[in-house]
């Protein structure tokens, strides 16, 4: 029988695009809310002895993301689906994957356990930002990278001066993978958090001066981490025509003016998220 591809409401056009590509229709479904803002959630499509593909990013807000995915998941198991796969390219609460001040919850390790919960044959995801939240998962999963893909695409902008910076030391495995692809030195940015949407980047390890950095990282949200490492580099001696690269653009909080005002040149990400209307720089 035909497998369907569903879809909630976190990416529908990249949902749209993969069952294109697929060649696989999107099944008709109500994803919405009762009156009183509960979930409301119906299949009209017959799953029965279907692969059943569901293809949900945890855009913001990501709680309701989350339970659109489970409860899809839990109707297309109570329906007869042959196999329930979810496809979920931006997984939220990643980054919480460690206590904060040691006094916090560990968020990744209680999205996992959700997620465990849910009637699901597979989970594919993309560039998680710390894998501690599918550590131990009792189902089959598939982490992707983008990073070939971005790699590819930065070509284009990468120049024998280029360098390619880690705005973080938690990324230094991810710049040094995309290094070796475009055959360019790594540089990092030492930073520290200091709140939500605010970092201090206090050093750079690297030969910077004078280089045309490419900043690469997981995800920009607030575009804090940008701002801090753009400026730490300038600081430093870089040259001030700067690229940027990250899997998910969620771009939150005036993070589009933020970039803006840094003068990047160009933006390079994927459309794990659904994309910002219009984006002041090309991409
Ligand atoms: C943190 O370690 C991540 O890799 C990103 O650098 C960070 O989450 C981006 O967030 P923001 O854009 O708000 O600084």
């Amino acid at each position: 029988m035909e497998p369907v591809v569903l879809s909630g409401s976190g990416n529908p056009p990249l949902a749209a695009a993969i069952a294109k590509e697929l060649g696989l229709p999107i099944g008709a479904a109500t994803v919405g809310r009762f009156p009183d803002d509960e979930l409301h959630v119906e299949l009209h499509e017959d799953v029965g002895g279907r692969d059943v593909y569901l293809v949900q990013s945890f855009s913001p807000p990501a709680d309701r993301a989350l339970l659109e995915l489970l409860f899809l998941a839990d109707a297309a198991r109570r329906s007869g689906a042959k196999r329930v796969v979810a496809a979920v390219p931006y997984l939220a609460y990643a980054r919480q994957d460690k206590r904060t001040k040691g006094t916090g919850p560990l968020g990744a390790r209680v999205l996992a356990e959700i997620l465990q919960t849910a009637s699901l044959d597979r989970l594919v995801v993309l560039d998680l930002h710390s894998s501690e939240v599918i550590a131990g998962l009792r189902i089959p999963l598939e982490h992707l990278s983008a990073i070939p893909l971005l790699a590819d695409e930065l070509g284009e902008s990468s120049r024998p001066a280029s360098v390619i910076v880690s705005p973080d030391g938690g990324g230094v495995v991810r710049a040094e993978a995309y290094a070796k692809r475009l055959q360019l030195p790594v540089a990092v940015v030492h930073k520290t958090r200091i709140s939500g949407s605010e970092v201090s980047a206090q050093a750079v390890t690297g030969d910077v001066r004078g280089r045309l950095p490419i900043v690469v990282d997981d995800m920009i949200s607030t575009g804090g981490t940008i701002e801090a490492a753009i400026r730490a580099l300038r600081a430093a001696g870089c040259a001030e025509r700067t690229t940027v690269a990250a899997t998910h653009a969620l771009l939150v909080g005036g993070a589009i003016e933020r970039l803006q005002r840094l003068g990047i040149e160009r933006l390079v990400t994927t459309d794990s998220l659904p994309a910002q209307a219009t984006l002041p720089f090309a991409v």
